[in-house]
């Protein structure tokens, strides 16, 4: 299906099944040159899908001939990572005058990796968030999400651990001007 156009459209609730499946493939097979079997089988604990996100209206999937390719969101909500069952989520509204948006759950296919999937869905996402007041977004990426986010111009402002999937992840805090 190369060089047939990729498509957008904001994810509905009947996409649930398909985008666990696309979460799964890619923290499992993406992750892979960035970290260790059991920092990936870990991160699982950390990643994943957030309902709230599609209730939201803020989640974007991409689809190339009607396959899905990638999804990705922004939020007006205080969480920075984390799916459903992740610890830590605060459902908070964010005020766009004060706060950053956040750049959330960003996965791409491992079939559709390194065609732009991810860019284009940052750019949806840093679109929306302007669009709606706010001048800053921020977020929180693993070590396979760095490379995407630092060629989209996120500068890092701090590196941890996350260990509360039993090993040690290593996580990025980073942050960006929207223009
Ligand atoms: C991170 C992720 C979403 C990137 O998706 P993608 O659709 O492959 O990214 P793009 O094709 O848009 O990449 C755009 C640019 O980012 C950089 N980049 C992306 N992935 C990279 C990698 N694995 N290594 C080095 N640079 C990379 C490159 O500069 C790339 O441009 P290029 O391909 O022209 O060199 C994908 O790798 C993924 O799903 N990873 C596993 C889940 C995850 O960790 N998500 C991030 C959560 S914060």
């Amino acid at each position: 299906m190369a060089g047939q156009a990729l498509r957008h459209r904001l994810a509905r609730p009947d996409d649930v099944a398909a985008l666990t499946g696309l979460m799964e493939r890619a923290i499992g097979e993406l992750q892979k040159p960035f970290l260790e079997p059991a920092q990936i089988a870990a991160s699982r604990a950390l990643m994943g899908l957030d309902r709230q996100l599609i209730e939201d209206g803020t989640y974007f999937v991409v689809e190339q001939a009607g396959a899905l390719a990638g999804c990705g969101s922004w939020s007006r909500r205080a969480t920075l990572y984390g799916g459903d069952h992740a610890p830590g989520r605060d459902a908070a509204l964010l005020d766009p005058a004060r706060d950053a948006a956040r750049v959330r759950a960003m996965y791409t296919h491992p079939a559709f990796a390194r065609q732009g999937v991810g860019r284009l869905i940052l750019r949806l996402c840093e679109d929306a968030a302007r669009a709606e007041g706010f001048s800053r977004a921020e977020l929180v990426a693993t070590l396979a999400g760095e490379p995407l986010y630092a060629a989209c111009g996120y500068r890092a402002s701090e590196r941890f651990i996350d260990d509360r999937g039993g090993v040690p992840v290593p996580l990025v805090r980073m942050a960006k001007a929207l223009q």
